[in-house]
Parts: structure tokens; sequence; C-alpha cells
């Protein structure tokens, strides 16, 4: 990976998009908000501004490149006393695929509309040089489809779930997890009075991460990933055990997305025709393990909690890094790239890669040992 700066392996901006004096950069958060948003939309403006440039601001995710007039000029009174604060001053939006709308015609029929040539067309019309863009996953895809083209887009990586390709972490991921450290560390001395078994149900539809570092760091008994599909009779097995040793409570930490050996995840019912929504496994959980070993077992689903307030200085400071680099990027023309991290330093890699597939949690690695080595059951 080239470090943020260094010269071009990648493409130039369309000559259209090259205008040599004042440069105008278009700033886009987009996929579901993290701890840290702010932080890049900062760090970003203020190196645009200082170079010079114009900065604005396109709101709602790319809902606002369909719509000039959802933009707003980011100027230092705009990004002033942000770095803390949770959410995104720009909006944002995950619902559904903003580039390729669907409608019902006249018969009721549903169709597909590609609004992708409406977006190009407002970056244009916006005069942007460049088209810095935050999200996750989704959002990189969607970047590099604008890239592709023509738009000169640097995407930064943004998900709690930390499951983006290419970086080696995301920022809003030590936020989530820390959050669900303390909330999960509550729990402990309530189910130890009652002696009950709790099951928290955490973010990670995909990637266990989040699910992963709190289990280890509040010290779960269980904790139950999308990458390890689980035995019932482990969990069960791991609540006896606790009870014979005169342990007679237990804590379950559950991702979204884990489910059970030859299952399927669980989802939360929705109307027809709705978005599938992940959630209900901790209940699902919660419910097996009182039928099976009698105990009281409560559940809870940390939701949002995970998303929303203050980063914790580690997601600043990467924050911060990202938006700096991304202008950094900007500046030297190597479009089609994301800023990642690659410890000690703030890398690009290209689009294509970071969308190539899905970073999970490795089940060879040290962390996975050290899970299993500190005697968590991993369903397995
Ligand atoms: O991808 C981030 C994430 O927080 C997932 O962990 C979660 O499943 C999803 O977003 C929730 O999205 P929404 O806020 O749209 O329900």
């Amino acid at each position: 990976m080239p470090t943020a700066g260094a010269a071009g392996l990648h493409s130039r901006a369309p000559a259209r998009y090259t205008r040599a004096v004042r440069k105008r950069i278009g700033i886009s958060t987009g996929g579901g908000d993290a701890p840290g948003v702010n932080a890049v939309i900062r760090a970003a403006t203020l190196g645009s501004i200082e170079r010079g440039w114009d900065v604005i601001g396109i709101q709602r995710g790319f809902a606002g490149l369909l719509d000039v007039n959802d933009t707003v000029v980011l100027d230092r009174d705009a990004v002033r006393g942000i770095t803390n604060r949770g959410g995104t001053i720009l909006g944002t939006d995950n619902r559904g695929h903003p580039f390729d709308e669907r409608v019902r015609d006249e018969e009721g029929q549903e169709r597909v509309v590609d609004r992708l040539d409406e977006a190009v067309k407002g970056a244009e019309n916006l005069g942007l040089d460049a088209l810095i863009v935050i999200g996750g996953d989704g959002t990189m895809k969607l970047a590099h489809r604008l890239y592709e083209r023509g738009v000169p887009v640097v995407g930064v990586p943004k998900t709690i779930d930390n499951d983006l390709a290419g970086t080696v972490v995301t920022f809003g991921f030590d936020t989530a997890a820390t959050v669900a450290t303390e909330a999960i560390d509550r729990l402990h001395s309530t189910a130890e009075s009652h002696q009950r078994v709790f099951v928290v149900e955490l973010m990670g539809r995909h990637a266990g991460w989040i699910a992963l570092y709190a289990g280890i760091a509040a010290g779960a008994d269980i904790v139950l990933i999308p990458e390890i599909p689980f035995h019932w009779k482990a969990v069960f097995r791991k609540v006896r055990e606790r009870e014979a040793m005169g342990r007679r409570f237990a804590i379950a930490v559950v991702a979204e997305g884990a489910a059970p050996c030859g299952g399927e995840p669980t989802y939360v019912p929705v109307k027809p025709g709705a978005a599938e929504r992940l959630g209900g496994i901790a209940e699902r959980v919660a419910q097996a393990i009182a039928e099976e070993t009698g105990k009281e077992t409560r559940s809870l689903v940390l939701g949002h909690l995970q998303r929303g307030g203050v980063p914790t200085a580690r997601d600043r400071v990467l924050a911060l890094r990202f938006g700096a680099a991304a202008v950094r990027i900007v500046e030297a023309g190597h479009f089609g790239t994301m800023v990642a991290l690659d410890p000690p330093d703030v890398r690009t890699v290209p689009l294509v890669e970071a969308i190539s597939g899905m970073k999970t949690v490795p089940l060879d690695g040290d962390t996975i040992l050290t899970a299993r080595e500190l005697g968590i059951c991993l369903g397995e």
C-alpha cells in the first residue's frame, strides 16, 4: 500500500475536473453513522481550507448529490467544536440503494430507476474537483461506481462493525467496543447478585469484532460471533460448568449476526417488502438456556447505544488522521482510493480492494486463541 501522499499509483482526475487554482472539495457521509465521522469532516475541511480550497458538505449521504440544493458550505465555523460530537453534521442515509431507486408504475409494478447518471451530473454541477466519501462497505461500493464514471473520489473508511477490508481498523469500532465493555461490566455485578444468566446482543452483522473485543475485555463466559456457527450444547455446557464450580451466574455476548450450526441468523419481523433487519438472537439464546438449564436468564439488546455519542480518544485521533490524509490524497490526485490504517501509517488502498470482501475475525488469529485460553466458550 502506498503511504498517504506518496506518488501516484492511481488515476488522476479527468480533464473536466482539473482546475488549477482554487479547488472545490465535496464531503459526503453515507451508511450508518459512527463516532468519529465529524472529526473526519473537521480535519478534511481544515486541511482543505489551509490549502486555499473551498469545501461543501453534501447532505443526507448520496441523496444530496441527486439534489444539488442539498449542500452546505463548510468553513471554519461550521466545523468548530465537532471533534467530540457523535453522529454526522451532514446527515446520512443507509436505507436502500440511492442509485437504483425502486419505484412503482401506474399498474403497481415495481421497477428500478438508475440514478447514477444524475449523481454524476450532480457532482459535475457542483463543480467538484474531488469528492471525499466517508462510509462503510456499502458506501464504498457506491463511491466506486461514481469513480468508474469519472468522479474523482477518495474514500474514508467508517464502521463500528470494523468489517471493511483494506484497513486494519475503522474509526467507530473502538468507541462501540468500549461502550459495550462498560455495559457488560455493569451486568456482571447484578448477574452475580441475582445468580442469573444475562445474554447481551451487540452489533455486528457479518463480523463479530465488537462482540469478541467487548466479551474478552469484560470477561464474558460465552461469546458467539457470525464467523463461528455455534453448537447449542457447548453453550448449555458452559452455564452448567460454572454452576458446578459455584459460579452461579454467567454472561453471554452474542453478535447480532451469530447463528447456530446448521441454522439461520435471527431477524426482526418486518412488513412485507421492507428490508430485512437482524435482531433477536440474544432472546433466542436466553430462552434456550433457561429451558435447558433451569437458570433464570435475561436478554438485552445494546443496539444504537454502541453507535451514538462521543468517540473515544483513539477514534478521534484516527478519524482526524484519516480526514487529513484524504486531503493529501486529493492534493496528490490519487483518486479511486481509500485511506487505510496500516500501523503505524495511514496509507491508501484502491477502492476495488476495499470492496472486494468483508474483513471478518480471523479464526486462526491470536485474539480467538486468547479467548479460548481464557476459557471463554465460543460455541465450539
Ligand atoms: O453497519 C453498522 C450497523 O450499526 C450494524 O452493526 C447494524 O446491523 C446496522 O448498522 C444497523 O443499521 P440501522 O441503524 O439502519 O438499523
